[in-house]
């Protein structure tokens, strides 16, 4: 129950529009109450994830809906996943999404950062 409480508040945080398009404090507010150093239940960790396989961590157990995409995360899908992630992976557990365009350009340019 306090982790289905703890990720409602942190879906409802995701839905606020940002202020400032700042890529690192975005992801502070936004994604890294799920995606910390290492996967955890919560979500897989993002590092290293630019480029990479699409649901393609070995240490994280994924949807069937990300697990059925095919390729490598890209901004253009980094993009089209964080708009609207089940209307680009039908299924997918996260259910954060970021409307500002602004806001996702800026986070994707951070999370490409992630090493
Ligand atoms: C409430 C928890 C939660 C939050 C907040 C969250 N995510 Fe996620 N994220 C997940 C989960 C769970 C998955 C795995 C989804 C699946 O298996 O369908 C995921 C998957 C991903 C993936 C795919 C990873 C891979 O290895 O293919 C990316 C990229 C991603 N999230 C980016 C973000 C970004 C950027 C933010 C901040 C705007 C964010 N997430 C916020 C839970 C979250």
């Amino acid at each position: 129950m306090r982790t289905l409480l703890f990720a409602l508040a942190a879906v409802l945080a995701c839905a606020a529009p940002a202020a400032a398009a700042d890529g690192a404090k975005l992801f502070a507010l936004q994604c890294k109450s799920c995606h910390g150093a290492k996967s955890t239940p919560m979500g897989p960790t993002l590092s290293g994830v630019f480029g990479a396989k699409i649901a393609g961590r070995s240490d994280y157990a994924y949807s069937k809906g990300l697990k059925a995409k095919t390729g490598t995360w890209s901004a253009e899908n980094l993009d089209a996943y964080l708009a609207k992630p089940a209307g680009f992976a039908p299924g997918t557990r996260m259910l954060t999404a970021v409307p500002d365009a602004a806001s996702r350009a800026a986070l994707v340019d951070y999370v490409r950062t992630l090493k």
